[in-house]
């Protein structure tokens, strides 16, 4: 019964909220680095979700990278051969990394 008193307040709520003047989206834009590699990237990595998934993760060393890339092949069953996951680290160390092999 409390629950249901609570939820109907915070339901109740809602319908007062009211917001003056005009709301600003933030736009929050990322910037895609093409070059060799990025081919094997979008055919073996946007599949399943957007670039932001990668670069949030800021410069990374490719041993980081590598692991990733075996992560989404272990946990999540990505279907990616091993030529293009090495291919696809080597594009996410030289433009995302961090001059760190390990
Ligand atoms: C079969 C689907 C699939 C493919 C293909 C895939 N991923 Fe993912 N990826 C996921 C899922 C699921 C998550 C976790 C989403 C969440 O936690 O909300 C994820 C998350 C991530 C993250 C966020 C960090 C983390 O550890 O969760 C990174 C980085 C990432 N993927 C990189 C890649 C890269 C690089 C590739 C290509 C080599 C790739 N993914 C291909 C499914 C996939």
């Amino acid at each position: 019964m409390k629950k249901i008193v609570l939820l109907s307040l915070l339901a109740a709520g809602s319908l007062f909220a009211q917001v003056k003047g005009d709301i600003e989206v933030p736009y929050i834009s990322y910037e895609i680095k093409m070059g060799k590699g990025f081919d094997a990237v979008q055919a073996n990595c946007l599949m399943c979700h957007s670039f932001g998934y990668i670069i949030n993760q800021g410069p990374q060393s490719k041993e980081f990278w590598r692991k990733k890339v075996d992560k989404m092949i272990v946990h999540f069953k990505a279907p990616i051969p091993e030529e293009d996951a090495k291919i696809v680290t080597e594009y996410l160390y030289k433009h995302y990394g961090n001059g760190k092999l390990k």
